[in-house]
């Protein structure tokens, strides 16, 4: 059956009948897409006062214009703004609410212009500001993350290789490894944000317009930094995203491996750290119970970051220039991108300062399994042993110590003695904790008086920001 011809369309002019229903609705976008609604509105306002001041729009009716986007915002705002299937997409529903608003003037309004350009530059607005935020947050938790290494340079607790004992660390220096990789993000989010920060407006649907438009002059309105150099590529790539996308997946990785670190020292286990009950929930069914929730779904949320960034990649992969409707697919996974990155920001930048480190509990963890053993060899070293014979002896003095169940500084000295004729009473200086880390002291290293400096150097970095 032929339905009939649907005049209300913005595109209808050469059709005959009306869109079926059911593709009406899976070609839509509007559901998702009028998330964009305040960058769609900031778009048409820079483009209807370019085409003022290039004569294309005259005074009365740029002012009707601006006056009905201005109402159009405020019944957004307000909730009383109602979206259409019919008009497709957040850029249709504006238009045509502008036009019954202010009549046929709001019909000159996509003078020179193409939803194609207009999506594009709505995307990217909506993901500088998102770029902004997000980094508003990560600043946040880093600061959060250096406080609380200022103040733990002496707390010490076992550094792990292969999660096995390895040599004493500070809890200060653990967790300025986490803020470096943290620094590393955000430094990968700028540099998203200075490739991103360009204006497609003025690219139209794909070739550029007949209209003497002045794209400078949008850019610039816009914050943008430039206009974009080439009209097929400006409407048809969506790299900016996949690039936040990426950054998204790197991020979440890394505070994966600071919840997993953290969901281990929580249990009983390790106890090396409490998190407030606030951070936490207990069990329906076992009374004890207080589970590290956070950290565990920050870690969770990484599935849904990764995969994302895998649909975008795919979505992009053998488009041939230059715009096709692929691309609409490209906001879902954006979208939720921004609110998971957000989200789990938010989240590890409310918690950190308030996790309160168990000092004795690392302190115990870090005398058990021989953390010492290298500072050991290092001592034999530097009393003329090659360090493989070194490393030899201390081997077997740890065997000897598993076996009658004593650390290295808890054994005699005739008893290192026996390994090791050269021993002396002053091996017990480097077989203490405090004497372990103290010695690692160069830039990087674990010692206290490093950690401290690197920590003060840390926050003055964030302080600029
Ligand atoms: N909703 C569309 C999108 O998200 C807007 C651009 C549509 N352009 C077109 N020629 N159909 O990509």
């Amino acid at each position: 059956m032929t339905n009939e011809k649907d005049t209300s369309k913005l595109w209808g002019g050469r059709f005959t009948e009306a869109t079926d229903a059911f593709v009406q609705r899976f070609t839509a976008s509007v559901t998702f897409d009028q998330r964009m609604a305040a960058e769609d509105i900031a778009g048409s306002l820079a483009h209807a006062r370019m085409l003022h001041s290039v004569g294309v729009l005259n005074e009365k009716e740029l002012q009707e214009i601006e006056d009905g986007l201005a109402r159009v915002q405020q019944e957004i705002s307000e909730g009383s703004f109602q979206w259409s299937i019919e008009l497709e997409d957040v850029h249709m529903n504006i238009e045509a609410r502008l036009t019954q608003l202010i009549g046929s003037t709001g019909k000159k309004l996509h003078t020179g212009r193409s939803r194609n350009d207009q999506v594009a530059t709505d995307i990217r607005l909506h993901l500088r500001a998102a770029i902004d935020s997000i980094a508003g947050e990560m600043t946040r938790l880093q600061k959060g993350i250096v406080g609380l290494a200022a103040d733990n340079t002496t707390t010490i607790m076992p550094g792990f290789t292969h999660l096995q004992t390895a040599q004493p660390v500070v809890f200060g220096h653990h967790l300025l490894a986490w803020n470096e990789m943290l620094e590393r993000d955000f430094g990968r989010l700028q540099d998203c944000r200075a490739r991103l920060n360009q204006s497609p407006l003025g690219a139209a649907a794909l070739a550029g317009t007949t209209y003497p438009i002045d794209r400078e002059h949008t850019a610039a309105a816009l914050g943008f930094d430039k206009p974009t150099e080439n009209s097929l590529d400006s409407v048809s790539d969506r790299d900016f995203a996949i690039e936040f996308c990426s950054f998204a997946a790197l991020l979440l990785t890394h505070l994966s491996r600071m919840s997993e670190e953290l969901v281990l020292w929580t249990s009983a286990q390790f106890d090396f750290v409490e998190l407030p009950d606030r951070f936490c929930t207990g069990s329906s069914i076992m009374p004890q119970k207080k589970n590290p929730d956070v950290p565990e779904l920050v870690r969770g949320k990484v599935g849904r970051v990764n995969g994302h960034l895998i649909a975008l990649l795919t979505l992009m992969k053998s488009q041939p220039l230059a715009y096709n409707k692929d691309n609409q697919e490209d906001k879902e996974p954006l979208f939720d991108t921004i609110d998971t990155v957000f989200d789990c920001l938010r989240a590890f930048a409310d918690m950190m300062p308030a996790i309160k480190p168990r000092t004795e509990a690392m302190r115990r963890a870090a005398l058990r399994g021989f953390s010492t053993a290298t500072d050991l060899a290092d001592y034999l070293v530097r009393r003329g042993l090659p360090f493989r014979d070194a490393h030899e002896v201390v081997g077997k003095a740890v065997a000897h110590g598993v076996a009658s169940g004593q650390d290295l500084a808890e054994m005699s000295l005739s008893t290192l003695q026996g390994f090791c004729a050269d021993i002396r009473e002053d091996v017990f200086e480097v077989l203490t904790l405090e004497g372990s880390v103290a010695a690692r002291n160069h830039l990087g290293g674990t010692a206290p008086a490093q950690v401290a400096a690197a920590a003060k150097r840390a926050g003055a970095r964030l302080a600029s920001r």
